[in-house]
């Protein structure tokens, strides 16, 4: 068992389950509605504490009702929250989400209006017992001074950085990282239409990491930062469901393989699995059974 904290976002989901997604204008029923706690980073760690793992998470909530759902969600799971900070202002943020039974896919409006986690917060985190810490690729300058102080006090310690969405400026936290797990998004939004291509290209960048590149049906890829690279194919489940969340989980499946010391094909086959496996089931509570 090992000791991860991750650093991003806790959201409220309002989930609209639908027949079939629906065209501009129109007015449907939902099937049913789940609303539950989200947000890459407090995911990620939700099936690491499934996978036995001790997880803390490093965010912001706003001091109002919404923010009770999250926290008795984390607390479920075992995650320490004494690292939140409490916003008195804003709103936590919320995601509408549209949920496609006919193909499973999830679309979602986000709503943001919350101040981000600061360097200032995560200064008073005690980072001597951690084996792993995880960022969400986001907050930039206050993410970069918590990188710094993470190589400043804890040079050994692994270091994970999620790169999703292409953000202006996103590149300069990647030589902080040992692993940088990359989204079919950020590559296409960067020209690249596969996954090898775009690994090979952007390992430059960041010549000691390892890289891995999620492509949906065509599976994931890993680049070593010999320039190794490793492919495992999707593992669609007999139904696909709910995609929300997914790539999260595939986070997860990598950092729990690599913190248990397994080669970076087992992890790589592992992570695909498990991640293949949340799109068969709803939500994230049932990853491990
Ligand atoms: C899934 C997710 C949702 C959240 C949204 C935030 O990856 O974390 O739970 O609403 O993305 O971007």
């Amino acid at each position: 068992m090992a000791r991860i904290l991750a650093v991003g976002n806790a959201t409220l989901d309002i989930i609209n389950v639908v027949d079939t997604y629906p065209h501009e204008d129109q007015e449907l029923r939902a099937r049913a509605q789940h609303i539950v706690r989200g947000g890459n980073a407090c995911n990620t760690l939700v099936a690491l504490s499934q996978l036995g793992h001790d997880g803390a998470w490093a965010g912001t909530l706003a001091d109002e009702p919404d923010a009770q759902p999250i926290l008795a969600d984390l607390e479920r799971h075992r995650i320490n929250t004494g690292a939140v900070h409490m916003s008195p202002e804003g709103k936590v943020p919320t995601s509408y989400v549209i949920l496609s039974q006919a193909s499973g896919s999830r679309t979602i409006v986000h709503h943001r209006d919350l101040a981000e986690y600061s360097h200032h917060d995560f200064s008073r985190i005690d980072l001597g017992e951690l084996d792993w810490i995880h960022f969400e690729g986001r907050n930039l300058d206050e993410v970069e001074r918590m990188l710094e102080r993470v190589k400043r006090e804890r040079p050994t310690l692994p270091v994970s950085v999620e790169v999703e969405k292409p953000r202006p400026g996103i590149e300069r936290l990647f030589h902080f990282a040992d692993l940088l797990l990359f989204s079919r998004d950020y590559a296409r939004a960067h020209g690249y239409r596969d996954a090898s291509t775009f690994l090979a290209a952007v390992g430059g960048q960041a010549p000691n990491a390892t890289l891995s590149c999620t492509w949906g049906d065509a599976g994931a890829w890993l680049r070593t930062a010999e320039g190794v690279e490793l492919h495992a194919p999707a593992f669609p489940p007999p139904m696909t469901v709910d995609t929300l969340g997914a790539g999260d989980v595939f986070n997860a499946g990598i950092i729990d393989a690599l913190v248990r010391g397994e080669e970076l094909e087992r992890a790589l086959i592992e992570a695909s699995r498990l991640a293949g496996k949340k799109c068969g089931v709803y939500g994230l509570n049932e990853l491990v059974v």
